[in-house]
């Protein structure tokens, strides 16, 4: 797709992955509007980057997700690319009971019931654009669970699953549909319970930016980077074999 003259709403992008990606876009002359629940880090992200367009939001919370796409419709009635971005990672034991159930929860509202929310409630203006995209950022995560982080891997591997549906429903619109599949990113999510080594081979956030913005370039509708391609081109080879009939 054309990566210029777009508006484009990206969920958290107050940090990370988000916030990178929304600076790349920035420079290639497109609108950016980026929400988060945090109110100090949209200021800080908007001041150190002028033009960028922010508001405080709950993706997870359901009124919170009306107000936003109430703003959008009035305030960017031209916005045709959403990017669900925002994601949690929590650990969650099985045998820790109700406080890790209440972590599962919030997971599942953030990861997985936003982006299927806010999709569809941005469908009607994303199909009114003569080009427009829906972006979903899931995981290598998603494709090899880490045991220790089961309810966000399995949040990611159903966006995945869920990614490829809405590619299928929308494949007569002008609605494009990406899946970007990041590995491990320098960003605070996941780095305070990660090994210190890893830690420090984890991408810079502007490398897997710089790559988000090359697969959708390239209309490359499964944007896996770096060893995240790894993981899911062996989970591939695999189901091939096991379906070779
Ligand atoms: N970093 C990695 O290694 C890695 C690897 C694979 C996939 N990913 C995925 O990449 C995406 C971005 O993560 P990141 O690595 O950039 O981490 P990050 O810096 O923690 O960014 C996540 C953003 O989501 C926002 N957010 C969380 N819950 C929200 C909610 N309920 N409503 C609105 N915003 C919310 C956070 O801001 P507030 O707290 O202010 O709301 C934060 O800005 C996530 O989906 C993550 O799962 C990351």
């Amino acid at each position: 797709m054309k990566m210029t003259g777009n508006t484009v709403l990206i969920t958290g992008g107050g940090s990370g992955i988000g916030l990178a990606l929304a600076r790349a876009l920035l420079e290639r002359g497109n609108e950016v509007i980026v929400c988060g629940r945090r109110a100090d880090r949209l200021t800080a992200a908007r001041t150190s980057n002028p033009g960028l367009r922010v508001r405080v939001a709950d993706v997870a919370d359901a009124r919170s997700r009306a107000d936003l796409l109430a703003w959008i419709r009035d305030s960017f009635p031209r916005t045709n690319v959403l990017v669900n971005n925002a994601g949690i990672q929590r650990l969650v034991d099985f045998q820790g009971g109700a406080a890790e159930l209440a972590k599962a929860d919030e997971e599942i509202a953030t990861n997985l019931s936003a982006p299927i929310h806010l999709t569809s409630m941005m469908l009607p203006l994303l199909a009114s654009r003569s080009e427009a995209a829906i972006v979903n950022v899931s995981s290598g995560l998603g494709f090899a669970p880490l045991a220790q982080m089961p309810v966000y891997c399995a949040t990611k591997a159903a966006l995945h699953s869920l990614t490829m549906s809405l590619r299928h429903q929308l494949r007569e619109t002008h609605v494009k549909v990406f899946e970007v599949i990041p590995p491990i990113v320098t960003s605070e999510l996941g780095a305070n319970h990660r090994p210190a080594e890893v830690n420090r081979a984890a991408m810079p956030a502007e490398a897997a930016a710089a790559a988000i913005v090359a697969g959708l370039e390239g209309d490359d509708l499964e944007i896996a980077i770096g060893d995240a391609e790894n993981l899911r081109s062996k989970r591939d080879a695999l189901f091939a074999v096991m379906n070779r009939s």
